[in-house]
Formats: C-alpha cells, sequence, structure tokens
C-alpha cells in the first residue's frame, strides 16, 4: 500500500507556520476512530509515538525571552485496534506551576530573567523548563532538559511523578543532556551533561568538563565519569559508536561570566560565537570512560545534532550530522515568535575520525535539502546504516520545515516529499517494519501542522518513498517542539 493520500498542491500563496507556535492550554485525552483516518495504518505501527517542546511561549501577555524557554508539553500517540488515543500534558516543574499561579513571568530562563532586576537573578541558574527530548528506558518515561535533572512521567497518563535523579546520583546541579543514546545491543544508555571545571587548574582557568553517565538497561546508574575540556561550551548532542562517544566541541561560550552570574543578562546573552577558542574532538571510551583521542578542527563549526556513528574496522569512525557555520541560528531560535524569514536549516555532513593517523575527513551530502533532526533506523545505532531521514526545507521561500526527505548514505541520493502549501514538521522517528513485511525499510512517523485548519496531524510515512500512507487527523493543533519518540508499547489503559 503506498497511495499518497495526501498531496496538496502548492500554490504561489504560503501560508504563514506563525500558528503553529501557537499556545495550547488545554489537556487533551481522546481517540481518533478508525473511519477518520486516512489511507491506513501498517500493522507494524502500532506502539507510541511521543512529541515533547514547549506548550506555551508565553505567559499572561509576556512573551519568553527565547523559544527554548517554552514550558514542556508532552505529547502521546497510541495506535491501538480502537483507534489512535492522543493525550497531552505539562511537565509539572517548579517553573511551570509558579509561573501557572502568578500568571506572569517569575522564573530566570535561558532567554530572559525574572522581573525584579539584579535581586531576582543575581546567582540563579536558567529554570529547568523539561521542553527538549524525551526518553523512555529502565521502564521510565523522561522529559529532558540540558542544563538540568530530568523529569519522570508516567506513560500511560502523562502526570508529573517529580524530578529524577537516579537514585541521589545525580546531584541538583548536575545536568544531563537531553542527547543520551541508547546501544541497542546492549540496551545501555549513555548521557552527558556539561559544566565547569572544578580541579584547582580547571577553575583557575575557565576550563570545562563534561560528565558522562552509564545506565542499565533496568533504569539503575551504574557509573559516572567526566573529563575535562578547554572552556566551557555549549555541547548539544554526541555521537555514540559501539567503543566511544565523541563530542565535537564547538567554540559556543562566554566571553565573561560575570554579566550574567551578577543577574544583569541572561544566559542567552551571555554566549557567543567565538572561533578564536578552536574546536576539539574529544573521543571517549565508553568502557572506562577515558579519553582515547583528541582531534583538532581547524576551522570551528556548530554540530547541533547527530545522526548514526559506527567505527569502520578500519581505524576510522564515522559520524553524520548537520553543520552550521556558526552560531547565527540562536538569534533566528531567539526570535522564532515573529520570524517571517527562514528558519535554521543545518548541512547534512559525514566526518571520518581516523583514531590512527589523527586526520579528519569531512564531505558533504550535496543533494540534500537543508533541513534538521536527523534520524535512523535506532536498531543499527553504532552499526552500519544506509539512511537516514530528517525534515527539511522544500521550497524557496519556506519559512519552516515543510517537507521530509531521505538521504541514501551511499550513493547521495535524496529522495524528498512536499507537505504541500500551509503543511510544516519538524523531528520523524523511524518504526521497524514487522517480520515478513514487504517494506522491509519500515515507517517514519511525524507530527505535521496544517496552517489551513490550524490543527495538527499525525502522518505515517513509508520510510523508502517518504509517500503518505496514512494521515491522523488531531482535534487540535500540536505547537511546534523539538524532538520525539516512538516505543513498540501502546501506552493506554
Ligand atoms: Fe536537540
Amino acid at each position: 500500500m503506498t497511495a499518497d493520500v495526501r498531496a496538496i498542491p502548492r500554490s504561489s500563496e504560503t501560508l504563514s507556520h506563525q500558528g503553529g507556535f501557537d499556545t495550547l492550554e488545554d489537556e487533551l485525552h481522546y481517540t481518533v476512530a478508525p473511519a477518520d483516518i486516512k489511507g491506513s495504518l501498517p500493522a507494524a505501527v502500532s506502539g507510541t509515538f511521543f512529541r515533547i517542546g514547549p506548550g506555551r511561549n508565553k505567559i499572561g501577555g509576556q512573551e519568553f525571552g527565547h523559544w527554548f524557554d517554552g514550558d514542556g508539553m508532552l505529547h502521546a500517540v497510541s495506535f491501538t485496534d480502537q483507534g489512535v488515543v492522543y493525550r497531552n500534558r505539562y511537565v509539572r516543574t517548579p517553573k511551570y506551576l509558579a509561573e501557572t499561579r502568578a500568571n506572569r513571568i517569575v522564573k530566570r530562563s535561558f532567554g530572559h530573567n525574572a522581573p525584579g532586576g539584579i535581586r531576582k537573578n543575581i546567582g540563579r541558574l536558567p529554570a529547568n523548563c523539561a521542553n527538549t527530548n524525551l526518553v523512555y528506558h529502565g521502564g521510565k518515561l523522561l522529559a529532558l532538559w540540558e542544563g538540568g535533572r530530568p523529569w519522570r512521567l508516567d506513560p500511560v497518563t502523562l502526570e508529573t511523578l517529580g524530578e529524577h535523579d537516579y537514585d541521589g546520583q545525580l546531584g541538583r546541579f548536575n545536568a544531563f543532556s537531553a542527547h543520551g543514546k541508547v546501544n541497542p545491543r546492549t540496551g545501555v544508555y549513555y548521557n552527558f551533561g556539561i559544566r565547569p571545571s572544578f580541579s584547582p587548574r580547571g577553575a583557575l582557568t575557565g576550563k570545562g568538563a563534561i560528565d558522562l553517565y552509564r545506565i542499565a538497561p533496568s533504569g539503575h546508574l551504574l557509573e559516572k565519569g567526566a573529563f575535562e575540556v578547554d572552556f566551557l561550551s555549549f555541547c548539544h548532542d554526541f555521537a555514540l559508536t559501539e567503543h566511544y562517544m565523541i563530542f565535537f566541541q564547538s567554540p559556543i561560550a562566554m566571553t565573561s561570566p560575570v554579566p550574567w552570574l551578577a543577574g544583569l543578562i541572561p544566559f542567552d546573552r551571555a554566549i557567543a560565537w567565538r572561533p578564536e577558542l578552536g574546536m576539539k574532538i574529544y573521543v571517549v571510551r565508553t568502557l572506562d570512560f577515558q579519553v582515547e583521542k583528541v582531534f583538532t578542527v581547524d576551522e570551528p563549526f556548530v554540530a547541533i545534532h547527530f545522526s548514526n556513528a559506527w567505527e569502520a574496522g578500519d581505524g576510522k569512525i564515522h559520524v553524520d550530522l548537520t553543520r552550521y557555520e556558526d552560531f547565527s541560528v540562536n538569534e533566528q531560535l531567539r526570535h522564532v515568535l515573529h520570524s517571517t524569514g527562514e528558519t535554521a536549516a543545518g548541512r547534512f555532513m559525514r566526518y571520518r575520525l581516523d583514531l590512527r593517523g589523527g586526520q579528519i575527513e569531512a564531505s558533504e551530502y550535496r543533494n540534500a535539502l537543508g533541513g534538521e533532526f536527523p534520524q535512523w533506523d535506532q536498531r543499527y545505532t553504532t552499526q552500519p546504516t544506509s539512511v537516514m531521514y530528517a525534515a527539511c526545507m522544500m521550497s524557496p521561500d519556506a519559512t519552516f520545515f515543510d517537507g521530509v526527505e531521505r538521504i541514501d548514505l551511499h550513493s547521495g541520493q535524496v529522495i524528498s516529499h512536499d507537505l504541500g502549501a500551509g503543511r510544516y514538521t519538524s523531528e520523524a522517528m523511524h518504526v521497524p517494519p514487522e517480520e515478513g513485511d514487504d517494506n522491509q525499510e519500515g515507517w517514519l512517523v511525524s507530527m505535521v501542522y496544517d496552517a489551513h485548519t490550524h490543527l495538527s496531524e499525525v502522518v505515517v510515512f513509508d520510510a523508502r518513498t517518504l509517500e503518505e500512507v496514512a494521515v491522523v487527523p488531531l482535534k487540535n493543533h500540536v505547537p511546534f517542539g523539538f524532538h520525539c519518540g516512538y516505543t513498540p508499547e501502546p501506552f493506554v489503559s
């Protein structure tokens, strides 16, 4: 079954994506009946698709300073024989609760200070808004935010169960990134967090450190480690191979921490693109969390999201990623509520790191459209894969991701799917095929916002062709968010 159930011709008039940033106050729970689903859901898509992102970008008429400050809302879409069950809930962080009660901005955040001047901001960290990514691991559903600890939710009701500290092993000031990765062969979950160096010499010279975490399939934190880096920098994601964690340390750093620590400016205004600091790639062993190799990059760039990575067997590590030339992407993300221009889209690249010789080779997937949110068949995380999927910018006048693309990593061939005028998307999750399926590449599931109706749809694509094989119409819009997840479990009560 490959019929494209939804093909809207693109007109010269582009419908704005901006409604996709509207707040969704309502917390809903309903079922979309099978009769209302367009096309046909593949049997393999029978679990739960999660999506997380800011549910609101303002409070009491006051806009937050940055898209990253929106309060985290989790959306869950469970595929069952009785229909598709949708529910959504805000994560009950202290920020969400305090600002809901007050109906105004109360907390200092990534992109804005709290009202009340220096007294209300000095020495305070940005508030955790649990809005960036999610993981279901060890039987626990966690909403992630890279500056603090995760928040645990009930996967069926999405009720907030509390901040999760792995039995006390994550301290109050420990960061836990939004981009941990699970090795599918072992079930071990690796994650990291950035912080200033606490070593006497490191602290004096402004060095940074990256904490490392190894978490058992049972969900217990087995081991912590750390290594020092040249400076404290924004590090959003990493690449995982069978034996290594790989960190690209881009020079996004503070010029001076003093104005931020003194409460004069928010964190977002304290960090800047500083290519003079240089860029390094740290290859760290998963076995003992020791640094195996450090590469120096000649021309610094920004690597935000990584796709799959693996050890090629010739001493080289292959890493696929999205690349930006500088940190101007942050300007676009900061002003995203009012932007009518192009949304940030990265270039898709392959890096080959030679562990023996120390060379770095880089090549670009030149046929790929600018895009973001690279994904792959996660059954093969740490092993060679031949395909990458991403949200992309289809039309020259696109203001947000209006397509999906499939990049053949061997030939460089690209297949893209235009969602049609007024339809916008973000990350798509891969769902493996069932044994015996004709389609052995599987499916993609994504959320699509339709500006015509100001409603969202859950769309299932054939991963081989990107044709839309099923469209599940929701009764609400799902505000644009950041990341998604998929579990084979259909979490319904
Ligand atoms: Fe991310």
